[in-house]
């Protein structure tokens, strides 16, 4: 089994180490351009050593941006901002990766320091909002519009899109967002998914649209670069989508030339009853690895380094994913290092601390 130290190939990217940077919204972008603060989040985090440096969930569409404030990729013109920061994430040694997105009914709210409730027109925000069925969120949420036929060939072609835009930006990773209850996942989880058509009630119909995604990115996505898609393995709702359904859409989508889950969970529905604990999403991981054969990444509340070697020496998780203790210390993996008695190569600028 793998160290957290060991390299990792998936299709033609070497991954140095096993530690990606988990996406992380910030909350910082004007009109879904990526800037300033983009660069020096994702790329001091590429400095600090992770393998892979995944930037936050990025909108597809305009109005799928959680908030005013979101990154996207939906201009043509986001190409060249995102250029200058994988380009920085390179010359790390790091690999630079995008999470494309689209919020769905939980679009147009405000950034978590402002409340993070729907914002409207008044706040930079907007409307309609669409999902599977028209059901909000939440009482307080906008009413979503269902999509219909043309408005998920379009979604499904926006993804296709900035697939495409993630190429020409120098990304060599793309993980699709089908979690925490965003559009995607608005699709899979009965919870959100009331439709009676082709993309509504069986198992197939609900993840019709996940796998069509897949497939448009596929299209463009270049066969030497890996795709990862995040799901929510339960949402930890009776009646909601569960892990057994995840591990039989990861069986299917490592036939269709995904490379790895990365298994999180929740966010389909408000007051979901999570045992947050230690690497409380780590048995998610180890039963879709096992079950459904494909390379999967661990996330949640892992926070130290013997804890996240001993996940991928016991076989559970091919990739160790960080989000907060990241944001807490950009220099974990080399603290990390130093902790197992790896020795890990400084940035030359910083070698006479070392
Ligand atoms: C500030 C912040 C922003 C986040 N944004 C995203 C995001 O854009 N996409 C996503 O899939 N998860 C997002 N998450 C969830 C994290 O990626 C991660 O799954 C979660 O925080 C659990 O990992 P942790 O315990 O290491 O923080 C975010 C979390 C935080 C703290």
């Amino acid at each position: 089994m793998a160290g957290l130290f060991d390299s990792m190939d998936i299709r033609g990217v070497r991954l140095k180490n096993r530690i990606v940077v988990s996406p992380m919204c910030q909350y910082s972008a004007i009109d879904g351009m990526p800037n300033d603060w983009h660069l020096v989040h994702l790329g001091s985090r590429a400095v600090g050593g992770a393998a892979l440096v995944l930037a936050e969930a990025t909108a597809v569409q305009a109005d799928g941006r959680i908030s005013p404030e979101d990154t996207g990729i939906y201009d043509e013109s986001h190409v060249e901002a995102w250029a200058r920061i994988t380009r920085f994430i390179v010359e790390q040694g790091s690999v630079p990766g995008i999470q494309l997105a689209h919020a769905g009914r939980k679009a147009s709210t405000a950034p978590p320091w402002k409340g993070g409730k729907p914002v409207g027109e008044d706040q930079g925000g907007w409307s309609p909002i669409w999902s599977a069925s028209a059901l909000p969120f939440a009482d307080d949420y906008q009413t979503p519009l269902a999509l219909d036929s043309d408005g998920i060939r379009a979604a499904v072609l926006a993804f296709r899109t900035a697939a495409e835009r993630s190429l020409r930006a120098g990304f060599r990773v793309i993980e699709i967002h089908a979690a925490h209850g965003y559009l995607l996942h608005q699709f899979l989880s009965p919870l959100s998914n009331r439709r009676s058509d082709a993309y509504g009630g069986s198992f197939d119909n609900r993840t019709r649209i996940v796998l069509e995604t897949v497939e448009a990115v596929r299209s463009v996505w270049p066969g030497d670069n890996p795709l990862f898609v995040r799901l929510s393995a339960t949402d930890w709702v009776q009646g909601g989508w569960d892990l057994q359904q995840s591990v039989e859409l990861a069986r299917i989508l490592s036939s269709r030339e995904v490379d790895v889950i990365d298994c999180s969970s929740g966010g389909a529905v408000p007051g979901a009853k999570i045992p947050i604990g230690p690497g409380y999403q780590v048995p998610f991981a180890e039963s879709i690895r096992r079950e459904a054969e494909i390379p999967t990444a661990a996330v949640g509340l892992i926070t130290d380094p013997i804890q996240a070697a001993a996940i991928l020496e016991s076989g559970q998780a091919d990739l160790i994913v960080l989000a907060r203790e990241l944001l807490r210390d950009p220099y974990w993996p080399r603290r990390a290092a130093k902790e197992l008695g790896v020795e890990l190569e400084p940035p030359p600028q910083y070698a006479r601390a070392w």
